[in-house]
């Protein structure tokens, strides 16, 4: 049965192709398509074209449903082709004719971009939550190790001391840029475009600015065609913000593989949380942060895709938007996913304490000796052709010792102040 049915049903090949994926994925809008609802009804209801008592009906049948898909009993029946068909089913159901007057003024266009935005919403508030929780580790991490040097690399050879506060600080403060960006995402989503219908607006003399205010919306897309033009860049948006994230956490994730091999031996965890093989009996693999990897370079591609999808779209809804959600909702989720799994294997990190005593460490310190001559007075060339030469005649000896006093350097991480720019841009998606 179609909300459009006119007396005819379209072959079981062609519901299926075109239904996709939605009766599964459109699961997650159900909650949101409730809320959709009801603040349109009570809309409806303000500009008289339902009753109060009708209102009454209305949203307590809503309520119900609401409860019914907080407690998992909702589905979208086969034969019912996505979750705002199914609402309206169920209240013609319960409510007979009451229940088809819910949709005056609305079409399922902005029902899907109003429930869109709604779950992107809350999406980027769990994914800036879980970013919160893994620059927290991440920030304690490079308290508690701070005093521990490791090599630091340019062109993957040996260049100047570096430290795990270093390390483990920098990705905290990455993930800071990282959530501008998600931010930024989140104003994008955080507009109402319900009003809009079919996409070209209505002849009911809807109040938006209502709606915009039950559904919390910061602001709403006020042209309509506007609005129905934001469903693509809204994910366009949050898929920014994924591949943004997932970069950091790719880059973390390769740091730690190639930290794990013997050949570095920087940093180790607990058997139990590595991977073993089927014939070398010695291996302790890395495969968890390789798959993080996998995922989020992955990840990456979620701006590629949804840019291909939309490419010379026309004006106006059109069905590809549908697979909009095919992309963006396993995205997030799997992102999520990869940040508290980063979380949960650094609680358990492993760093090796004492790194660059080895002498293969030995020219990390040569600009703290050349910066040593200069303090004591010689000019910066003459003390880098020094210890230049030093190192080529095989008389140069490190002193292993490092001053690095400046805002930001091994021995002033600038902890705190990182953790205000980063709570500061968290606050915008928060509150
Ligand atoms: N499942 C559809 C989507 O996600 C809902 C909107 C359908 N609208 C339509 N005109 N066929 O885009």
């Amino acid at each position: 049965m179609k909300l459009w049915s006119k007396g005819f049903e379209p072959d079981k090949l062609i519901e299926e192709f075109t239904v996709g994926q939605d009766r599964e994925l459109d699961l997650r809008l159900a909650r949101y398509d409730v809320q959709g609802s009801m603040a349109h009804i009570r809309m409806l209801e303000s500009i008289g074209l339902l009753t109060a008592d009708e209102l009454d009906v209305l949203l307590k049948a809503l309520a119900e449903i609401a409860d019914q898909i907080e407690k998992g009993d909702f589905t979208i029946e086969p034969g019912v082709e996505d979750v705002h068909s199914q609402v309206e089913f169920l209240l013609t159901e319960r409510l007979g004719d009451i229940g088809k007057k819910i949709h005056s003024g609305r079409s399922r266009n902005d029902q899907v971009l109003v429930d869109l935005k709604l779950f992107m919403r809350d999406e980027l508030r769990h994914l800036a939550q879980a970013m919160e929780r893994l620059f927290t580790r991440l920030q304690t991490l490079s308290e508690q190790y701070k005093d521990v040097l490791m090599p630091g690399y340019t062109h993957l050879q040996v260049a100047m001391p570096s430290s795990f506060g270093l390390w483990f600080g920098a990705y905290a403060e990455s993930l800071a840029d990282d959530l501008r960006i998600v931010a930024a995402a989140y104003d994008t989503a955080n507009q109402n475009p319900l009003g809009s219908a079919a996409g070209y607006g209505s002849s009911f003399p809807l109040d938006r600015e209502m709606t915009t205010r039950l559904l919390g919306f910061a602001t709403l897309h006020y042209n309509v065609v506007a609005a129905q033009m934001s469903r693509g860049k809204t994910e366009r948006a949050v898929g920014m913000a994924i591949s943004a994230v997932a970069s950091t956490l790719a880059h973390l994730a390769m740091d730690v593989c190639m930290w794990m091999c013997q050949n570095f031996g920087f940093v180790s965890f607990p058997d139990e949380l590595t991977t073993g093989s089927s014939i070398m009996p010695h291996k302790k693999n890395p495969d968890v942060f390789e798959i993080m990897r996998g995922k989020c370079n992955r990840l990456q591609s979620v701006p590629n895709e949804i840019a291909l999808l939309t490419a010379n779209l026309p004006l106006g809804y059109n069905r590809d938007l549908q697979l909009l959600k095919d992309i963006t909702f396993p995205a997030t989720t799997t992102l999520i996913e990869c940040l508290d799994m980063a979380d949960f294997m650094l609680q358990h990190i492993r760093v090796n304490p004492d790194i660059i005593s080895d002498p293969r460490y030995d020219y990390l310190f040569t600009v703290e000796e050349v910066n040593r001559l200069v303090l004591a007075g010689m000019p910066f060339r003459e003390a880098y052709k020094k210890v230049g030469l030093e190192v080529q005649n095989g008389t140069y000896r490190p002193l292993r010792a490092v001053s690095h006093t400046h805002i930001g350097s091994i021995s002033n991480l600038a902890t705190e102040r990182i953790a205000e720019k980063f709570h500061t841009i968290l606050k915008q998606i928060l509150d």
